[in-house]
């Protein structure tokens, strides 16, 4: 695997969970396979756990990381080509990509859609950008349709605390103040696709994920019928993808509460708003497993980094 920018560049999802947990056994085994290697993290946009978990794989595996809030600290990037760029742009990403992949051996990159523009975000022009211009490595903290560093950790936390050789797994739509991407819940369902689970999309009319992703898997509009007999219950707020990026739904009667959630863990990739999306009762029970999967996000992209820096 040179780069990582889907779930699907994962060949076999259960070894690789089962790597991660060795890793998480013992995170410091391979400090020495990345000593003199650096990684660079690009971010266009904000982060607390991809940002930290990323650098602390980096360093258990003896690399240095270096980080640059792109849309603050550098020049404008443009990524049209053949533009003649007497606008906002400074550089072009043939040479910002070219240049980064002088100072660093892996690049990883997080770049959010506009959802203003559904076939400008689904052509992944920045991500792909630093695919073909970058000559090392490159990684997606997060991209317009897809957060696989996200469905990672979410396959290795389910594994860890599924009871049953075959566990219901629903992926619920929650109300929203702001419209929000597709990507979390896209990588999810496709990593759970993945799994020896039962796959379930409970959302409201009108938000449907791209059919290309959610394939086969039931979707339901009744959140009650979708949640019956649940062992996990992974909950993400997103905007219509057919109304493209446009909040159609703001109903709170789809808020998780504990009532709902029965005897199911309740997951969520965080940052998550208090009693909009979740109440209370349920981020503050021990049927909330949010705090584990903010802690497996180190063990996904260590051990991304581990098969990466394996093929340098
Ligand atoms: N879950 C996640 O990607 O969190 P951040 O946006 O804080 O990185």
């Amino acid at each position: 695997m040179k780069n990582y920018t889907s779930i699907n560049d994962i060949d076999n999802l259960i070894s690789w969970i089962e790597e991660a947990k060795e890793i998480k056994e013992t995170p410091l085994k391979n400090i020495q396979l990345g000593k003199n290697k650096t990684l660079g993290l690009l971010f266009f946009n904000s982060s607390l756990r991809t940002r930290l978990s990323t650098q602390k794989a980096a360093l258990n595996l003896g690399m240095d990381p270096i980080v640059m809030n792109v849309s603050g600290d550098a020049w404008g990037i443009e990524f049209g080509d053949g533009k003649i760029m007497n606008g906002n742009t400074a550089e072009h990403i043939k040479e910002a990509a070219a240049v980064v992949s002088q100072y660093c051996d892996v690049i990883a990159v997080r770049a959010f859609p506009s959802l203003t523009d559904k076939e400008k975000d689904e052509s992944e022009y920045v991500l792909k950008s630093f695919v073909k211009f970058a000559s090392v490595p490159i990684v997606s903290m997060e991209s317009a349709t897809g957060h696989p560093l996200q469905g990672l950790t979410d396959a290795i936390t389910i594994s860890e605390n599924s009871t049953k050789k075959k566990p219901k797994v629903v992926l619920s739509w929650a109300p929203h103040v702001k419209a929000l991407p597709h990507a979390v819940a896209n990588s999810f369902t496709q990593a759970m696709q993945k799994m020896e689970v039962e796959l379930v999309i409970a959302n409201p009319e009108g938000y449907n994920l791209n059919p290309e992703i959610t394939k086969g898997t039931p979707i339901y509009n009744d959140q009650e019928e979708a949640f019956k007999d649940a062992d996990f219950v992974y909950t993400k707020n997103w905007s219509s993808y057919d109304d493209y990026g446009k909040i159609r739904n703001t109903d709170s009667n789809w808020m998780i509460t504990k009532e709902k959630l029965g005897n199911a863990k309740f997951m969520h990739c965080l940052p998550v708003r208090r009693n909009v999306v979740v109440e209370d009762a349920v981020l503050d029970s021990d049927r909330s497993l949010v705090i584990e999967q903010a802690n497996n996000r180190t063990y996904a992209a260590q051990l991304v980094l581990k098969k990466i820096l394996e093929k340098l």
